[in-house]
């Protein structure tokens, strides 16, 4: 018996990167049903067959989660095909990196978009159900771009309102036994890092004391740690998963 069996999940932006591995490890710990929202439903089904070939534990469901009635539409398919969601982990991400005084107002907004009211239009799917069956376990993927980054005004801006998001719900879901905490990574090696210039990128690794990139199994065994009831007595916080950036003053 795994950390997770009989539990159902959802994971979105799952196609690829930190999504996938969270899913991957969540199928470890013996989860029930995992649904994957993914933009890129092309990316996201073929991660679905690969990671569960007979398609009853891992489907893949196409949802921008920057859309509420995108979001309202894959979880009606999620609960018909699982009933119900116990895990939600919000991951869907994009950057859009400018310095400020370049950023235009779309940039931000499509930001914000997808991961402020991203996080916001998931969490209100299933947290009515949750709040019924006093269960349930939110994990919303930060940054420690959170904390201020040059180039980053709109992601650092998302990524503090979702860490806002997460206290406030864990402080209204305490008593339904709903616990809400947050993963704020460091550097990650996937392809969103890929639109940062090779020196810039030699520099952010040299301020990370144990020098390296981390990897996105690294993310996903927190993700296991905060779904799972080992986390029980955990909720409200943002844990820092970044090889020691920022502990340095
Ligand atoms: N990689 C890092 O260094 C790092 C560091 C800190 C935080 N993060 C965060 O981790 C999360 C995952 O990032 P990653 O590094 O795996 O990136 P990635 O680019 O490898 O994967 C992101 C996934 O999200 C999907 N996606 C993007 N926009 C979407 C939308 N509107 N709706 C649904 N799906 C969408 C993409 O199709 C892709 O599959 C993001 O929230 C990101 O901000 C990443």
């Amino acid at each position: 018996m795994g950390k997770l069996t009989d539990k159902f999940a959802v994971v979105t932006g799952a196609g690829k990167g930190i999504g996938r591995a969270i899913v991957e490890r969540f199928l470890e710990d013996d989860v029930k049903g995992v649904a994957i929202l993914e933009m890129d439903i092309v990316l996201g089904e073929s991660t679905a067959k690969e990671l569960d070939p007979t398609g009853e534990r891992v489907i893949a469901v196409k949802c921008d989660v920057s859309s509420q009635a995108e979001v309202h539409a894959a979880f009606e398919q999620v609960f018909a095909k699982f009933g119900r969601v116990d895990i939600l982990v919000n991951n869907a991400g994009i950057t859009r990196d400018a310095m400020f005084h370049k950023m235009g107002v779309d940039m931000a907004k499509l930001v914000m978009d997808v991961h402020f009211f991203g996080t916001f239009y998931c969490c209100q799917e299933v947290i009515p159900g949750m709040r019924e069956r006093a269960y349930g376990k939110i994990v919303n993927i930060s940054s420690v771009s959170a904390l201020g980054n040059v180039g980053q005004a709109n992601y650092t801006s998302a990524k503090a309102a979702i860490e806002g998001l997460t206290r406030t719900l864990a402080l209204e879901g305490g008593r339904k036994n709903i616990t809400v905490n947050a993963i704020s990574p460091g550097m990650i090696d996937t392809d969103i890092l890929k639109t940062i210039p090779e020196d810039i990128m030699k520099q952010k690794i040299a301020s990370v004391p144990m020098q390296r990139l981390g990897n996105v199994s690294e993310v996903a065994s927190v993700a296991s740690f905060l779904a799972s009831d080992d986390s029980s007595w955990v909720t409200g916080n943002v844990i820092l998963c970044c090889g020691g950036q920022k502990i340095k003053a």
